[in-house]
């Protein structure tokens, strides 16, 4: 797209602006070249945001989609070949060095389950673990993982038993439209084998003596780089205790009874035979 500048209209003055050019013909022209100025300032500006894009996009063409992701090749540069673990599984992964760990996972492997939030280490939906150790997956190079065992979300349960931070998940009902669930649960395994090494942390009383026993404030404080948008963390927490220390709390919820169920209809006039 191209402006000229050159034949544009004059500018309409104020009296004053005349009165003003009038004494001072110097100034003549300044308003034209702060125009100018302004003008060509957009238009290098949206010619960068074009040229970004682009480039974006040139990246991203290089990967394939995750309904294809298998078989597809994958053209890219600086390419490294990177053996390990996943869910239990070898894989052999040739890409990109650039290439994170939930791109990898998303792009090439089709596990979706670890979800893209903010993309700079700020959410948590990615999280995994990587030896046991919770890893923003986002932030994780996959050529630095040569030899390392991934966990994510779809590897926790074994066969048709869900492991028991899926199932308190459930049962406390610690989530609602459920995006950060799979960071949720993945960080919550972390934080089970950091307590179990007696890890400590922030808000930790002794830290001399280490930390075996969570709290629901080390909970709190441990859990504190996943956001949930939905706010469900009451359950989040009581998920992770219950998890932790085996202490049944009583669930936040519960399916109502044929007679609860008949008593709401009468109430609200809708009484069926
Ligand atoms: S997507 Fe990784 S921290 Fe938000
Ligand atoms: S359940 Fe919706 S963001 Fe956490």
């Amino acid at each position: 797209m191209t402006h000229d500048v050159e034949n544009e209209s004059a500018p309409q003055l104020s009296a004053d602006e005349a009165a003003l050019l009038r004494e001072m013909p110097e100034l003549d022209g300044v308003g034209q070249s702060r125009r100018t100025f302004m003008i060509t300032s957009a238009v290098g500006s949206l010619g960068l945001f074009a040229s970004n894009l682009l480039a974006k996009e040139a990246a991203l063409a290089d990967l394939p989609l995750a309904a294809d992701a298998v078989s597809a090749p994958v053209k890219a540069q600086n390419v490294v070949k990177v053996a390990l673990q996943i869910n239990g599984a070898p894989q052999t992964l040739e890409l990109d060095s650039r290439v994170v760990l939930l791109d990898a996972l998303r792009e090439r492997l089709g596990l979706t389950g670890s979800k893209k939030g903010c993309d700079q280490g700020q959410c948590g939906a990615c999280t995994v673990l990587v030896d046991g150790q919770r890893v923003l997956s986002c932030l994780t190079l996959t050529a630095t993982l040569e030899g390392r065992e991934v966990t994510t979300i779809e590897g926790l349960a074994q066969n048709d038993q869900l492991h028991p931070v899926q199932a308190a998940f459930i049962k406390h009902d610690a989530f609602q439209c459920g995006y950060c669930t799979p960071g949720q649960i993945c960080s919550a395994v972390g934080v089970l084998g950091e307590a179990r090494r007696g890890d400590v942390s922030h808000v930790t009383a002794d830290v001399r003596k280490g930390n075996a026993s969570l709290s629901d404030d080390e909970i709190r404080e441990r859990m504190s780089g996943n956001i949930c948008r939905c706010g469900a963390y009451p359950g989040i927490v009581a998920a992770v205790q219950e998890a932790h220390s085996g202490r049944q709390s009583a669930q936040t919820w519960g399916f109502a009874t044929e007679t609860q169920l008949a008593s709401v209809r009468k109430e609200d006039g809708h009484e069926t035979v």
